[in-house]
């Protein structure tokens, strides 16, 4: 089918919509604990209008001990106490809608924390019992049980399985966590698991939300017969048949599509994302169907090093793939759970931002020009692109990455189960500046739960906000001629350049975009100048700059 054949429907907003990612633990403190809570956030919802984004998706803001940034919960339905009730999550949501933000919440359903009631009753409650099968509990390996009952690996490093202590103190069973070992994965064989998360949806989606972000989404469907199958190595590519035992399984999408059931049965219907943490392949948009989700995270842009025929090959794939389902397409570049991308284009060639991360004290130098230039080139390539882009907190202040956090400030469970080898995730998370000065750059009326490191403060919305040339400007500038400029064609054509490190492609309605990414100039092809990411005098774009143009 060519590319301009499916048109979005006005009434999807999220189809083209630019959703702004709250982690709600380092956006805005109201009360001085140094964690963010909702009334911080509900606070600051007039910056979140000013700039322009169409709708917030809220990280995890659950009960949690806290074992894995949120993600780790013990009740669903609730809101953690240090975050709030769950009468702040109705007025939050109330007053977006006011502003005109819709709001997506995260559901984690493939696991609980540990010290989910549920999982202390499995405890309690011995082999062989209904409490134990909300969870995968099975013998151990070898003659006394000792050994873990296959060869699953966890995402943060070691084995998946963990072994318990029975109720009579004498060892026990193993149960399965893919991730932290606080963090147990729910059985979705067991019916009365699909009917909590179902009724789960329902509780948020009756308080309003707009739509759900799904955490681990091609996980929860998993070959639980036995023997167990052998599955050691993460990092693989996954099979395209759906025959892998733990992840994109073809049955997991059975659960999507009750989902769906769900989310249509409101008026306008519930949106939903899956994120799904493998790389992208003609599977991956099978989540977005519309009888299932209706978007799944693309993360191949985000994956993609800095260089014309990377970015050109994956943004090429993506349109192609998403057309065969008629789902969503959406693009990201940073998260909770990546390095941000200002800094990760400016890495040596070949550094992977894993590797850039495990050194303590000498972090390998990041030329913070380079990493300015080419975090905003890339940002308005992105939002140039048909569909909806994801953006994470911060970046619209062209944060980057604390790469220096101290080994003893450390939280996320990444530095643990690596064996102290990879620091992990907190450098994405160090709480936003708000303020060139005072307690926590007005995080928050006192400290912050992370070290913010003292050139915050020139990255601060104060110092930002009234400067024509600083990345907040331009971020507010981008959204507001984005919805001027988006139409609702899928596609783009591709225009053929002289000089193979610039990208040139356009929108049916004269909208172009050249991206150059070597370091030198190049000639500016003709047409009004929209918008640059870097100042542009005479007639040529400047190197690692990226430049809209009107040709309408
Ligand atoms: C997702 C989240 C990540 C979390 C993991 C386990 O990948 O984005 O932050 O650690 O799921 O819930």
């Amino acid at each position: 089918m060519p590319e301009h054949e499916i048109i979005a429907a006005d009434h999807d907003w999220w189809r083209t919509a630019v959703v702004y990612q709250i982690y709600p633990r380092s956006f805005a403190d109201s009360d001085g604990d140094g964690i963010g809570d909702l009334a911080g956030i509900r606070s600051r919802l007039g910056h979140l209008a000013d700039l322009g984004v169409d709708a917030v998706w809220l990280s995890p803001f659950y009960p949690s001990p806290l074992a894995d940034g949120g993600y780790d919960i013990t009740d669903h339905r609730a809101v953690d106490p240090r975050l709030g009730t769950v009468d702040d999550f109705v007025a939050l949501t109330k007053e977006a809608h006011a502003h005109g933000i819709k709001v997506i919440i995260d559901i984690v359903p493939n696991h609980t924390s540990d010290r989910h009631p549920w999982f202390e009753a499995a405890l309690a409650a011995g082999p062989g019992s209904a409490e134990r099968m909300r969870y995968i509990f099975r013998d151990g390996a070898g003659p006394d049980g000792a050994l873990p009952p296959a060869d699953w690996q966890s995402h943060f490093g070691g084995s998946a399985w963990e072994r318990v202590t029975e109720p009579d103190g004498t060892p026990g069973q193993w149960y399965c966590h893919l991730f932290a070992r606080e963090q147990p994965d729910l059985n979705w064989d067991n019916p009365e698991i699909r009917e909590y998360f179902l009724g789960t949806l329902r509780f948020w989606a009756d308080l309003d939300v707009d739509g759900f972000r799904v955490d681990v989404a091609h996980s929860l469907a998993k070959d639980l017969s036995e023997p167990l199958r052998s599955q050691p190595d993460l990092d693989r590519n996954l099979p395209l048949d759906g025959s892998d035992p733990l992840y994109d399984r073809d049955e997991v999408h059975e659960i999507y599509r009750t989902w769906r059931v769900l989310f249509d049965s409101y008026d306008p219907p519930k949106m939903a994302v899956a994120e799904t943490w493998y790389p992208t392949t003609s599977r991956t948009y099978l989540y977005a169907r519309p009888s299932e989700l209706g978007q799944v995270f693309d993360f191949s842009l985000l994956k993609a090093e800095w260089g014309r025929d990377q970015f050109r090959d994956v943004i090429r794939r993506s349109l192609h793939d998403h057309q065969a389902v008629g789902g969503g397409l959406t693009w990201v570049l940073s998260s909770h759970d990546v390095p941000r991308h200002p800094s990760r284009y400016a890495l040596p060639p070949g550094t992977s931002p894993d590797e850039w991360l495990i050194t303590d004290g000498v972090v390998p130098a990041v030329d913070p020009r380079t990493a300015h230039d080419r975090g905003r080139a890339a940002t308005l390539m992105m939002l140039a692109l048909p569909g909806s882009a994801y953006l994470y907190q911060g970046e619209e202040l062209g944060l980057p990455e604390v790469a220096d956090l101290a080994e003893s400030a450390l939280q996320d469970p990444v530095w643990e189960r690596s064996g102290h080898t990879l620091k992990g995730r907190d450098g994405c998370r160090v709480p936003l500046p708000w303020t060139a000065d005072g307690p926590s750059f007005g995080f928050g009326p006192a400290g912050a739960w992370l070290p913010q490191p003292e050139w915050f403060s020139g990255y601060s919305v104060q110092t930002q906000g009234a400067d024509p040339d600083s990345t907040l400007t331009l971020y507010r500038q981008a959204l507001l001629l984005r919805r001027a400029l988006n139409a609702d064609d899928m596609g783009v054509d591709w225009i053929e350049t002289d000089d193979d490190q610039v990208l040139h492609f356009a929108r049916r309605n004269g909208w172009h975009t050249i991206v150059n990414f070597s370091d030198r100039p190049c000639p500016l092809p003709p047409g009004r100048v929209i918008l640059s990411s870097r100042r542009i005098d005479g007639t040529s774009l400047p190197g690692d700059t990226t430049v809209w143009i009107s040709r309408a």
